[in-house]
């Protein structure tokens, strides 16, 4: 379950901020995150069974205070990096959400699911993390609330106009590399599309209009994938996340077509970032290539 992944978060961050520049502040009124370790902001801290804690330093130490606040990350993560460019406040962790919070107001101001260890399959970590199904199942409980407090209308109304965020799919691939009995890469990688595919329509039914998913990175280069090859990066995990990029941009493509009411944007985190590591092979900034850091995902 212990990843590598801190080059790879860093890179994800940096692409996505590039990605999010067209976006004008304090036109969003709220962001809604789905995902795994590349944006939770401390939900896993609420889960007493698992073990995908990022709740121990170095976590946070360039955090406000320098404590660890359950982000998988020194500093900011996506989340936080995406919401300032959106002129918001960081979501908040959806699980510390409690019956003394004014839930009305917290859930208008945007709320994050994302859960350390999640994939897009149920299966993934499950009784670990907040599983990408469960994630959906809690923001249609957000859904509701909305609809009682606001009427549906204006609950719908707010919804078309905020962003949701995905960042989800690595830790799917991870556990393949791992398996010794498994499907195609095709057939995986289409199952994943199709589980993805009945997650987005139910949040397109439950009023979801404008995403942003952010696809896998070239997983093959983490430094545990790295250990799996001599001389380079981990071939056939690129290869399975470059596939996966392709599958969910062509379903986004297609949701698109089947409703005029929805935008969406992509980022194949795995081509901007091979690009990037291709030209940090050709200079002298070797000591910026991934090898040194470990981290869980
Ligand atoms: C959790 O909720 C408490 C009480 O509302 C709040 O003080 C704290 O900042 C919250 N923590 C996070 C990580 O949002
Ligand atoms: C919760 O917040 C909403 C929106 O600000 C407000 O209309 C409502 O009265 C609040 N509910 C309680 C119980 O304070
Ligand atoms: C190892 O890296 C080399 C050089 O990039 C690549 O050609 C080869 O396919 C990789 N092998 C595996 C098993 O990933
Ligand atoms: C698009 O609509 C067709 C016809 O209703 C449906 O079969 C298909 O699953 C939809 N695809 C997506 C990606 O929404
Ligand atoms: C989608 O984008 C088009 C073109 O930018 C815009 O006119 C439309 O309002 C957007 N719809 C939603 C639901 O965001």
């Amino acid at each position: 379950m212990a990843s590598s992944v801190n080059f790879y978060v860093i890179s994800v961050i940096l692409c996505m901020l590039m990605f999010f520049h067209g976006y004008a502040n304090g036109t969003v009124p709220a962001m809604y995150v789905f995902g795994d370790s590349l944006a939770d902001v401390g939900n896993n801290d609420y889960l007493p069974l698992s073990v995908l804690k990022a709740n121990f330093l170095p976590n946070g130490i360039d955090y406000n205070g320098g404590q660890a606040t359950g982000r998988f990350s020194n500093g900011k993560n996506s989340a936080d990096l995406l919401a300032e460019k959106l002129g918001l406040a960081t979501s908040p962790p959806y699980l510390n959400i409690t019956s003394d919070t004014n839930k009305t107001e917290a859930f208008i101001s945007g709320v994050s699911f994302a859960s350390g260890g999640a994939g897009v399959l149920d299966s993934t970590n499950k009784g670990q993390c907040l599983t990408f199904p469960n994630q959906v199942d809690s923001f249609s409980t957000v859904h509701q609330t909305l609809v009682d407090a606001l009427g549906s209308d204006a609950a719908m109304s707010h919804l078309s106009k905020s962003i949701f965020c995905f960042i989800i799919g690595s830790n799917d691939i991870l556990d393949y590399t791992r398996e010794l009995i498994k499907p195609t890469p095709q057939d995986f990688v289409n199952s994943l599309v199709s589980n993805l595919q009945v997650q987005l329509q139910r949040l397109h039914s439950l009023g979801a209009r404008k995403l942003v998913f952010v696809g896998t990175g070239p997983i093959g280069c983490c430094p545990s994938q790295r250990t799996q090859n001599s001389t380079n990066c981990n071939e056939q995990a690129n290869q399975l996340s470059a596939l996966y990029n392709k599958g969910a941009s062509n379903l986004l493509h297609k949701m698109k077509s089947n409703h005029t009411d929805f935008n969406y944007s992509f980022l194949d985190a795995s081509s901007a970032l091979l690009q990037y590591l291709k030209i940090l092979q050709n200079t002298d900034l070797m000591w910026l290539r991934p090898h040194a850091v470990d981290m869980e995902i």
